[in-house]
C-alpha cells in the first residue's frame, strides 16, 4: 500500500516536472539596436524564460562596461490549440557612449550571454556623410530585400536603417512565433544598426503591443514608439503614426496628442540654431498622402485623411502642417511599390523649376517605398500616371539615402529583382530650409478661410483622385 502510493507519487511527479516540462529559455534572441538619446544607444532582445537580469556589457577594445536594464512581458495567443505564449523582452540603455566610435557588446545575464556584436556611434562632425537604407512592408514570407540588407549591412554600407511600418505580416500571428522569426531575420542587421520604425496597419492589433513592446525608440516613454523624432548627421527625423487616424477605437484623442506634438517638435526643430545645425527635416510614417496606385486606399483619395485630416472638419491634417514648418522630405510606404513625386503641395506641383525640379523645391517632396517584400506581395498602380509622380515601379528593394550637408541628399531606389540594380536616383538639393510660406508662393495660397472653403479642392466629398 505503502509502496503503491509512493509510486504513484513519483510517476506523478516525472510526468509533470519531467516528463511534460519546457525548455528553459534563458539565451538571449532578437537582439536589435535602437538610437536612443545623443549619445546613447538602446539594446533590445527576447527571452522565453524570465530572467531577472538584463544585462549590456560593451566597449571599446574590451567588454569592461556595464548596463543594465529590465524586461517587460509580451503576452501573445493562438486560437487552435489554444495557448498563451509568454516572452520578456528585455531593454538596456547605453549612455554617455563617445561619438564615431566602434563599440563591441554582448547581452544577457548570468544565465546566458549573446554572441558579440559591434555597433559605432554617430560622429559628432558636421561633416559626417551619413547612409542610410530605407523602406517599408517587410515580412517574413517573401522578404526579397531581406538577404541584400544583410550583405550590404555587413559590408559597412549603412549607419542606420528606416523600417517605415509594416512588420512581419504579422508580429502577433502564430502566438507571436511570426514576430519571433521576423525579428531573428533582422538580426544580421539590426544587432549591428539602429534599426528605427514607425508603426503601420500590420502592427494594429491589440492596440499596438507587439510593436509597442517588441521595439525600444527614443523619446518619451509614454508615446511608446508611436511618435519621437531624433537627429542624425545633419538632418532631424521624425517618425509618426499614421494609424491613429484609422484606428480610433484605440482613442480618437490620440491623434490630437499627437498633432500637438507634432507642432511642438517643429517648432524646436525650426528654432535658428537647431534648423542651422539640422538644416533636413525628414519623416517617416506608414501611409502616403498622395498616390498613384489603384486600391482606393486613404492616398489615392482626393483629401486623404493624413493629407487633410479628419472628414468634414478639416482638422489635423498633415501637408500644411509640413508646409508651414518646412519639411524636405516625407518617406512613406503602405503601397507595396516604390513612387517619387515632383514636389506637391495641394496637388500642385512646386519644382524648384521645369530643368531642375529637385534643386530649391518649393513645396516638400514625397517617397513611397513600401516594397521590401512580404507575403501580399504588390499593389499595382492606376494605369494612368499623375502628372505630379515623377517615377514608379512595381520591383522589390528599397531606398538609399545619403545625406552629405546642409544642401545635398543623395537618393537611389535599388531594384532586388534587377539584382541590385539603381533603377531610379535624385539630387535633392536645398540652399535654403524653412517654411515654404516665406517664399514667393504666399499669394498662391488661400487667403482666407472662406476662400479655402468655397475651393472645389476642399469640397467635402472624398472622390477618388483624378490625374
Ligand atoms: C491604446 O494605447 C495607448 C497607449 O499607447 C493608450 O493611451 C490608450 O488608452 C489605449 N487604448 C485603448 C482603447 O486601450
Ligand atoms: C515639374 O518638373 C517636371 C520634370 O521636369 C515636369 O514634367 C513637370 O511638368 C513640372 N511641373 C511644373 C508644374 O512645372
Ligand atoms: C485603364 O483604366 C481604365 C479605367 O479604369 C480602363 O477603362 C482601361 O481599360 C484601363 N486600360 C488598361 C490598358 O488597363
Ligand atoms: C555638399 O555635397 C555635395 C555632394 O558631395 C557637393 O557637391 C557640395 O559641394 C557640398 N556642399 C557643401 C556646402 O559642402
Amino acid at each position: 500500500m505503502y509502496f503503491s502510493l509512493l509510486l504513484f507519487v513519483t510517476i506523478f511527479f516525472s510526468k509533470t516536472c519531467f516528463g511534460k516540462s519546457k525548455p528553459v529559455h534563458y539565451q538571449p534572441e532578437q537582439i536589435h539596436l535602437s538610437f536612443g538619446g545623443p549619445n546613447q544607444m538602446i539594446v533590445t532582445w527576447n527571452t522565453y524564460s524570465p530572467v531577472k537580469e538584463s544585462i549590456v556589457e560593451y566597449g571599446i577594445d574590451q567588454m569592461n562596461f556595464q548596463a543594465s536594464g529590465s524586461s517587460r512581458i509580451l503576452v501573445n495567443s493562438k486560437e487552435s490549440p489554444p495557448f498563451i505564449a509568454i516572452q520578456y523582452v528585455h531593454k538596456v540603455v547605453l549612455s554617455g557612449l563617445k561619438p564615431g566610435t566602434k563599440y563591441i557588446y554582448h547581452c544577457g545575464s548570468r544565465w546566458g550571454w549573446s554572441s558579440i556584436f559591434t555597433f559605432t556611434t554617430m560622429p559628432d562632425d558636421i561633416n559626417w556623410v551619413t547612409r542610410i537604407a530605407l523602406f517599408g512592408d517587410m515580412g517574413n514570407i517573401n522578404a526579397q530585400s531581406l538577404s541584400r540588407l544583410q550583405k550590404e549591412t555587413v559590408k559597412g554600407m549603412y549607419d542606420a536603417i528606416f523600417h517605415v511600418g509594416d512588420f512581419a505580416y504579422d508580429m502577433q500571428d502564430n502566438g507571436g512565433q511570426t514576430g519571433d522569426e521576423f525579428m531573428r531575420q533582422i538580426q544580421p542587421i539590426a544587432a549591428y544598426l539602429p534599426y528605427m520604425t514607425c508603426p503601420g496597419n500590420h502592427e494594429a492589433f491589440g492596440n499596438f503591443t507587439n510593436y509597442k513592446l517588441r521595439f525600444n525608440m527614443p523619446g518619451d516613454v509614454n508615446s511608446m514608439n508611436m511618435f519621437y523624432s531624433f537627429n542624425i548627421g545633419r538632418a532631424h527625423v521624425i517618425s509618426f503614426s499614421t494609424e491613429y487616424y484609422f484606428f480610433i477605437e484605440y482613442g480618437f484623442w490620440q491623434i490630437k496628442n499627437q498633432y500637438d506634438w507634432l507642432i511642438k517638435d517643429l517648432e524646436e526643430a525650426n528654432k535658428p540654431a537647431n534648423r542651422a545645425r539640422y538644416p533636413w527635416i525628414i519623416t517617416m510614417a506608414h501611409r502616403p498622402m498622395y498616390c498613384s496606385n489603384n486600391d482606393k486606399d486613404d492616398c489615392t483619395k482626393s483629401e486623404s485623411l493624413i493629407r487633410i485630416g479628419i472628414p468634414w472638419f478639416h482638422k489635423f491634417g498633415l501637408e500644411d502642417l509640413f508646409y508651414k514648418y518646412g519639411v524636405d522630405l516625407c518617406f512613406w510606404a503602405h503601397e507595396h511599390s516604390y513612387e517619387r513625386l515632383f514636389p506637391i503641395y495641394n496637388r500642385k506641383m512646386y519644382n524648384g523649376s521645369q530643368e531642375k525640379p529637385y534643386t530649391n523645391p518649393k513645396a516638400p517632396v514625397h517617397i513611397t517605398t513600401g516594397s521590401a517584400g512580404c507575403q501580399e506581395r504588390h499593389d499595382a498602380f492606376h494605369n494612368k500616371t499623375a502628372a505630379w509622380s515623377a517615377f514608379r515601379s512595381l520591383d522589390y528593394g528599397y531606398t538609399k539615402m545619403t545625406i552629405y550637408n546642409e544642401s545635398h541628399i543623395y537618393i537611389r531606389q535599388l531594384s532586388d529583382d534587377q539584382g541590385g540594380k539603381i533603377i531610379d536616383k535624385i539630387w535633392l538639393i536645398k540652399e535654403y530650409h524653412g517654411s515654404y510660406e516665406d517664399n514667393t508662393l504666399k499669394f498662391q495660397r488661400f487667403n482666407n478661410e472662406k476662400e479655402r472653403l468655397k475651393s472645389p479642392f476642399f469640397n467635402f466629398q472624398n472622390s477618388q483622385m483624378e490625374f
